[in-house]
């Protein structure tokens, strides 16, 4: 079969290449992959491959066999798929753990935008805690994560600050419920219950400074590869018993299929839009890559198989 192989190089960053089909486990489906979406995340692997990695966390498609032990959807199914690897092909064996159904009104094209990114921001909130009434910051708020943090934060009552660079980067978050739009966070009307924060260098400490006392930092990503500059005195001086909380999206006891689950159906009823801004064939995934991590893509771009 075909799929995308990493090639090491900074601007090409994948090629097509014929690879063994792959032979589901007993607990597995194959999926026959209609789209797929590339994360940040999967930008920094591709810098530095390791042996045997092939890029694709994030998959929507037709279940072609299913597991042998009787788990998960059925043959012809149509799914969402969150494997650990290997998506950007034309199969993938995916654990049911892993599978959502599909209702036949979203398409591939969205339900490959909300694996990575979907379960994280869902998870970043249920970390947080009750978000009614709550003061909350989103850093990077027009990327994949933010544009979900944001509708699921103002969707469960929180009063949603947004940071973007610009107003046309920014365009959808009033609509998915953002009460106010920065395009720095030295210009975040504080102080915040809760600051959620994806992108590292300075921002984390600025987010900081505006959180209230007793209030929590979820730090989540480094989306600029910036490492974070904090000041003892600057932190010892601010939020009074302020938190600052490492988040791994991994760490769940929710398995994914049922947070997924849970994303398809918030779409379906019409409550969370995955933001896809950049939509093309799978032969255009190394120039799409390079848009991604220059920050010329807002939400999610999202690549179908042809
Ligand atoms: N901890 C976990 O389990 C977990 C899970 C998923 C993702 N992550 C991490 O979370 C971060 C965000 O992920 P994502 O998928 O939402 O990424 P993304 O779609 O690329 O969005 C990141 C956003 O950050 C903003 N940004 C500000 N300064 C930036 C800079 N110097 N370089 C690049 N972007 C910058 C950009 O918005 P503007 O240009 O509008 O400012 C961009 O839209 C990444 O670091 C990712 O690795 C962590």
């Amino acid at each position: 079969m075909k799929a995308l192989l990493p090639t090491g190089d900074a601007d090409d960053s994948v090629a097509f290449g014929d690879v063994e089909r792959p032979e589901p486990g007993p607990g597995e489906v194959l999926v026959e992959v209609a789209a797929f979406s590339p994360n940040r995340g999967e930008t920094f692997l591709l810098e530095k491959p390791r042996p045997t990695w092939r890029p694709g966390k994030d998959v929507a498609g037709v279940v072609v066999a299913a597991a042998a032990d009787g788990s998960g959807p059925a043959e012809g199914a149509r799914v969402v798929a969150h494997p650990p690897a290997s998506g950007w092909a034309e199969y993938v064996a995916v654990s049911t753990d892993a599978v959502a159904a599909l209702p036949d009104q979203i398409p591939f094209e969205t339900a490959a935008a909300l694996p990575l990114a979907g379960l994280t921001a869902l998870r970043v909130l249920r970390t947080a805690g009750a978000l009614a009434g709550a003061r909350v910051l989103v850093t990077g708020a027009s990327g994949g994560v933010g544009h979900y943090l944001v509708e699921l934060a103002a969707g469960a009552g929180a009063d949603v600050t947004a940071v973007s660079a610009t107003p046309e980067r920014a365009a959808r978050l009033v609509e998915l419920g953002a009460d106010a739009v920065v395009h720095d966070v030295a210009d975040a009307e504080g102080p915040f219950d809760l600051a959620l924060e994806g992108i590292g260098g300075e921002e984390l400490q600025a987010a900081l400074d505006r959180v209230a006392p007793r209030g929590t930092l979820v730090w989540f990503g480094q989306a600029s590869r910036r490492p974070v500059t904090l000041d003892f005195f600057r932190f010892f001086s601010g939020p009074t018993s302020a938190t600052i909380r490492r988040f791994d999206y991994t760490d769940s006891d929710v398995p994914d299929g049922d947070d997924l689950a849970t994303l398809v159906r918030l779409v379906a009823a019409g409550r969370l839009h995955p933001e896809i801004g950049r939509t093309g064939s799978w032969t255009e995934t190394s120039k799409v890559l390079r848009d991604l991590r220059d920050r010329g893509i807002r939400g999610n771009a999202v690549l179908t198989v042809d």
